[in-house]
């Protein structure tokens, strides 16, 4: 059965094909309102989340169906098997998606599930994220995606992971103006060094990634689950002074005629300007609103190979 841990099992034309459908169903929302007619998603949270919650939410009644939220600490993932209770759910929902704070703990959801599992972030992949992404650059970029380039800025963590997998299928130029000896933390993924690596995509100056991009992209310098925790804020105060050089701001950009792009949640005044945020040149309001049409183009497709919608 196929999952949805990160984007790396994903050939360069399944990954146009999901996005094929993410526009086709944006255009016509009407015609899908009843592919996924009975089907049930269930959403699993550990971690904090706006967009991805409401995305798939919205996503599945829009196409029929049905999101169960399912919230670790209050169900009783907290005190279970992590296998057992998949076991119980995946005989329930046609689907699982997952927000994790450990890739390995989405690995024994994978094992133990009988339906397709998607990843809704964890420390080391956002693959919905690149996905969304990707769909709104193509909205803004004029021919070939192949032909654009992107700038990412700040830190290296899953959705740089995400956009550097995805970037090296589709042949996109990703640059990844980040501190050197930036070491990822527990985001970092043997396969994506490989990939960085091959690629060139690193430089440790900003101004340099930035240079000619046609998109330029920024995330939190701080994993969620850690911004507002007291036990964090000393390693939160140095890590905030050592990234400003790397803020997405006015003078790093200057009048450059590029696209600015950010996942969210946005903290502003650190990871970006706030004015940029606003910025006529600024897409991330639009990017945002693109996660409920990429999950739908990947609902479709996930559940069309798990053979539960039909081709
Ligand atoms: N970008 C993103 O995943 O947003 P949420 O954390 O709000 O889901």
């Amino acid at each position: 059965m196929r999952h949805l841990p990160h984007l790396k099992d994903l050939s360069s034309a399944e990954i146009k094909d999901i996005l094929q459908r993410a526009s086709t169903i944006k255009q016509s929302p009407a015609e899908y309102r009843s592919l996924l007619a009975a089907h049930s998603l269930a959403m699993l949270f550990q971690k904090t989340s706006t967009r991805t919650r409401v995305s798939f939410e919205v996503a599945m009644t829009e196409l029929g169906g049905h999101g169960v939220y399912v919230d670790w600490t209050t169900s009783n993932f907290v005190l279970s098997g992590i296998e057992h209770e998949t076991e119980y759910l995946s005989r329930n929902v046609s689907g699982i998606m997952a927000r994790l704070l450990h890739h390995s703990d989405l690995q024994k959801i994978m094992g133990a599930s009988q339906v397709p599992v998607i990843n809704g972030c964890d420390e080391k992949f956002h693959p919905c994220q690149a996905l969304t992404d990707v769909l709104t650059m193509m909205e803004h970029f004029d021919g070939d995606i192949a032909n654009a380039s992107i700038a990412y800025v700040g830190i290296q963590n899953n959705v740089s992971n995400s956009m550097a997998i995805i970037c090296d299928k589709l042949g996109i130029d990703l640059r990844l103006g980040t501190p050197p000896a930036d070491d990822n933390g527990e985001s970092r993924d043997a396969d994506v060094d490989a990939i960085i690596d091959r690629r060139g995509y690193h430089t440790a100056d900003p101004r340099e990634a930035v240079d000619g991009a046609d998109f330029v992209y920024t995330d939190t310098w701080i994993d969620m689950q850690y911004f507002n925790n007291p036990d964090h804020k000393e390693e939160n105060d140095a890590k905030l002074k050592k990234m400003m050089p790397y803020q997405l701001s006015r003078s790093l950009i200057g009048d450059a005629d590029v696209r600015i792009m950010h996942d969210m949640p946005i903290h502003d005044g650190f990871e970006i300007e706030t004015e940029l945020v606003r910025d006529p040149r600024s897409v991330i309001y639009l990017q945002a609103e693109n996660r409920l049409h990429a999950q739908k183009g990947l609902l479709w497709w996930l559940f069309e190979q798990a053979d539960l919608v039909g081709k």
